[in-house]
């Protein structure tokens, strides 16, 4: 079968645009309203999505400007979502854990734990923290510095993994007439002494479905991409043109062959903020409700966060974006790629915080579902991505649109399943079950 493109829904309680909470279509009250999340995650599923995606940030913005933006309250992403596995049966179910902020015996068996719930169905987003807020909430005063908090996570992905090996895949055979509960000779302790952690191990679960639940890395700067190419199966960028995702993708991708990988085993998702209409005309229009909704000191508010933590509240609407220090607690993918958009296109601060109130930076398309599917097959097929993770600016109607207008399109030309391949998030990644490390 030709190669086909791989879907993730980013979902984000009221949606991805930051003023959609006051759409009238839109419940104000979605980041814990766990009937929305499941009407999201069948919609989703319904359309073969391959999974659920859910950012995550450990902290709650507290600036003046806050109250006036619906990012405050949603649910903790693996509980949301082992509550989803319940209500689903074959789409993946990807959650975002940070490194710095947690221990990884906490983040190896809440996955494999979700991984059995789902029957093989979880991912870990594995990110370094980008809010810097994050710091005061676990006892620190400033936010780990991009380098320390890299390598970090370079450790916390080898105890996580090994992790998983404690038990080889037949340990467990629960033999009520011999009494033997599991074969000591099936379990292996990691004895881990690293840098960063001590962690003994074993794990106190059996190894789960997927053998390891799939690794997302969210991330790309230069360590980022490194990280990534050495440890993650689905990588998750945004990018502004064709043109920088094709770069990136051949980046990312002529780095695996020194970690011993095949181009195939690690999938590229840009992410891309979709309005889709009737007509090209009705697109714009819906685009332009959101926009409207949009207060000036709101949309500079999310640049700030997004450019890296960063208060640009003194400084006045209608001028330049002005010149910033490279950030350490933020991304520094996400600072270059919005920086060189508002020189681009000469952008004041308010032009550009309105600009990406929907997307916040990642490539967007407003239009026909011909027309959106033109733009993703060509990224697809011109080595620019492998799929796509979606932003919808309101939920769940832009997702609706979505799984209505663009995925039967883009099944019609033959870019996208019709039914699910496997039961397994891996397998319908196409992603192989890693085997054992200590066998
Ligand atoms: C597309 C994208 C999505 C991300 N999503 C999250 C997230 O949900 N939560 C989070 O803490 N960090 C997130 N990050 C940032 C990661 O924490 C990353 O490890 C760190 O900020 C450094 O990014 P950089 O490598 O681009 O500098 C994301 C980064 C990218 C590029």
């Amino acid at each position: 079968m030709s190669r086909q493109l791989k879907l993730g829904a980013f979902l984000m309680a009221t949606g991805h645009h930051v003023a959609a909470w006051r759409h009238p279509d839109v419940p104000a009250n979605a980041g814990l309203d766990f009937a929305h999340y499941k009407r999201l995650a069948q919609i989703a599923e319904a359309a073969k999505f391959d999974a659920l995606f859910v950012a995550d940030s450990v902290a709650a913005p507290t600036q003046d400007i806050a109250s006036r933006i619906a990012r405050s309250d949603h649910f903790e992403p693996l509980t949301l979502l082992s509550a989803l596995s319940a209500v689903t049966e074959r789409i993946g179910l990807i959650a975002t854990a940070t490194t710095s902020y947690n221990e990884p015996y906490h983040v190896a068996r809440k996955f494999a734990s979700l991984d059995h719930l789902s029957g093989g169905r979880a991912g870990w987003n594995l990110v370094t923290s980008d809010n810097a807020a994050e710091a005061l909430n676990f006892g620190r005063d400033e936010h780990i510095g991009h380098a320390e908090r890299y390598s970090r996570a370079r450790e916390f992905h080898q105890v996580v993994t090994g992790l998983w090996d404690s038990w080889e895949d037949d340990a467990f055979i629960r033999d009520k007439a011999s009494g033997e509960y599991y074969n000591p000779a099936k379990l292996h302790v990691l004895d881990h002494a690293g840098e960063h952690f001590r962690v003994k191990g074993p794990l106190n679960l059996a190894r789960s479905p997927q053998g390891h639940p799939v690794i997302v890395q969210a991330g790309s700067s230069e360590t980022g991409r490194e990280l990534a190419a050495q440890t993650a199966e689905v990588v998750f960028t945004a990018q502004t043109s064709l043109a920088n995702a094709q770069a990136f993708y051949a980046d990312l991708k002529a780095r695996l062959p020194k970690y011993g990988r095949s181009a195939d085993s690690l999938k590229v998702m840009p992410g891309v903020f979709v309005v889709v209409g009737g007509t090209e005309a009705e697109a714009q229009e819906k685009c332009e409700t959101f926009q409207q909704l949009v207060e000036p000191e709101v949309g500079v508010a999310l640049l700030g966060r997004m450019l890296g933590n960063f208060d640009l509240s003194k400084y006045p609407l209608d001028g330049p974006l002005p010149e910033l220090p490279l950030t350490e607690s933020g991304q520094q993918s996400r600072q270059k790629l919005l920086t060189e958009l508002a020189g681009r296109e000469n952008l004041s601060l308010a032009d550009l915080g309105r600009k990406i109130a929907g997307g916040r930076g990642h490539y967007s398309l407003v239009g026909t579902p011909e027309q959106i599917a033109d733009r993703l097959q060509e990224w697809f097929e011109q080595g620019a991505a492998d799929g796509f993770n979606v932003l919808v600016p309101h939920l769940p109607g832009g997702l609706e649109d979505f799984a209505n207008g663009v995925v039967p399109e883009l099944q019609r030309r033959g870019l996208f399943r019709t039914e699910y391949e496997g039961r397994t998030l891996r397998q319908n990644l196409g992603l192989a079950r890693p085997g054992n490390r200590f066998v």
